[in-house]
């Protein structure tokens, strides 16, 4: 028999630790749309990891792309030195983001790339001479990692509350989920889009928008319950930075490769920014790795601004465009191109769809919402006991159903690789269903979750 692991040194992160460590879920291989959890189950995984794995896992060109790369130089510095599979990388990302997006800086993760194209709006507006524009505006409820400045322009209370007054000089504009006039929408809300003009009205107005350098939004909210843009929102946010000389930032970290259909959120609402934040699905997750994509003309006024010679932005990690990373994305792309994973994605979103409103109706229920390859399904909860409802459903969904779903809130979040088939559509929703259903019909057995 196998030892128990000892679980005591390690301070898990966004976890109840406590809890976990009563009963730990563990997992021990994956491979395609699988884990394995140490007793020998599958688990179906409905979130693709933590929405980053998005060709399935353990893609065999993926896995031996790193492994060449380790065996062939497993590390080199990027300040004042280079590499040539950091500038592949860089090319082959270039390639498929939007037109006119084509300078990319890497970094390890989606935290440290929003702090990086905060950074760059910041230094971009005051090389231009706007030095007053270093305020920065998120959204309420907005998730956009956990460096300092992105838990300032995000909005979520419990990532914040913490940490002390976080950046100066940061806003929020409200957030668009309105289940009242939405409930039940397939694909994009109608209602909302009007919540953009408050940007405008009310943001702008009370601060002047001579002192915003950037606003930083999710195209669709992930990690906060599935917020999604309702139609004609992100065309109107686009048009009031124009307006006023203000940087968008999309992060992109969950939407980006494939998610909805299309390489990139700007591409599929056909709204560009001036800045992409993107990471996890960037090397399929089997290595850390983030970039920022920015506007060739943004790039190349860091170029003239500074003497010949000079460093033009002080910014960078020791890892940026780390060789294993490098070698992992360059066969993503590869994969993602190879075997249409974008189009598959988009080809199976009307049967997501379906499935996902079936549990329309099923006990507790009170909204499904859904674009691409996600779903928000949110729960009425438990009268006093926040999260339980949706907590429990994930306990028995990983315990007795083998799926792996994700939870925030009372709120149900899916977010499978992009090769699931029709079969493991039915197995997610069905499991969903199931577990819902006896719920209702055995309260007395949900586990304690508060
Ligand atoms: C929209 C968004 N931005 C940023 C992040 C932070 O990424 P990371 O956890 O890689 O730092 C996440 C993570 O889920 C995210 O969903």
């Amino acid at each position: 028999m196998t030892q128990p692991i000892d679980t005591a040194h390690l301070w898990m992160p966004f976890t109840a630790n406590r809890q976990f460590k009563q009963k730990p879920r563990m997992l021990v291989a994956a491979s395609g749309m699988h884990y394995t959890s140490d007793d020998g189950r599958q688990i179906l995984d409905g979130t693709a990891g933590l929405w980053c794995v998005n060709a399935g896992h353990c893609h065999p060109k993926i896995t031996e792309a790193i492994r060449r790369q380790a065996g062939e130089m497993d590390f080199a510095p990027m300040f004042q030195m280079g590499h040539p599979a950091a500038f592949e990388s860089a090319t082959a990302l270039a390639a498929i983001a939007p037109e006119g997006l084509n300078r990319v800086f890497f970094c390890n993760d989606g935290s440290e790339g929003v702090d990086t194209a905060l950074k760059i709006a910041i230094a971009w507006q005051r090389m231009r001479g706007d030095t007053l524009r270093t305020r920065l505006i998120g959204r309420e409820r907005a998730y956009h990692g956990v460096g300092f400045g992105g838990i300032a322009v995000g909005g979520i209370a419990g990532n914040r509350k913490h940490f002390g007054p976080t950046l100066a000089s940061v806003d929020h504009l409200r957030h668009p989920l309105d289940i009242g006039r939405n409930a039940f929408s397939r694909g994009l809300p109608d209602h909302g889009a009007e919540i953009a003009d408050e940007f405008e009205q009310r943001l702008l107005a009370l601060h002047d928008p001579a002192t915003v350098a950037a606003l930083i939004v999710e195209p669709v909210q992930g990690s906060t319950g599935v917020i999604l843009p309702p139609k004609g929102y992100l065309q109107k946010l686009r048009a009031i930075c124009d307006k006023h000389g203000i940087l968008l930032i999309f992060d992109e970290v969950i939407t980006g490769f494939g998610r909805l259909g299309a390489p990139f959120a700007a591409d599929y609402f056909g709204v560009v920014p001036d800045m992409i934040v993107c990471a996890k699905g960037l090397t399929n997750a089997a290595v850390p790795m983030g970039a920022v994509i920015v506007r060739q003309d943004i790039h190349d006024d860091f170029m003239r601004a500074s003497a010949e010679g000079a460093i033009e932005f002080y910014h960078g990690y020791t890892y940026s465009g780390h060789p294993l990373a490098a070698a992992a994305m360059v066969a993503t792309m590869g994969v993602y191109r190879d075997e249409q994973v974008f189009e598959r994605a988009a080809a199976m979103a009307p049967y997501f769809e379906d499935a996902a409103h079936s549990l329309r109706g099923l006990p507790w229920v009170k909204d499904v919402r859904n674009l691409g390859l996600i779903c928000g399904i949110e729960l009425e909860p438990v009268p006093g006991k926040p999260t339980a409802r949706a907590f429990d459903a994930f306990l028995k969904c990983f315990w007795d159903k083998g799926v792996l779903i994700r939870t925030t809130g009372d709120i149900i979040a899916l977010s499978p690789p992009l090769i699931i088939d029709r079969a493991q559509v039915d197995q997610l929703f069905g499991a969903i269903a199931d577990v819902l259903k006896a719920q209702s019909a055995a309260p007395q057995t949900m586990e304690s979750t508060v």
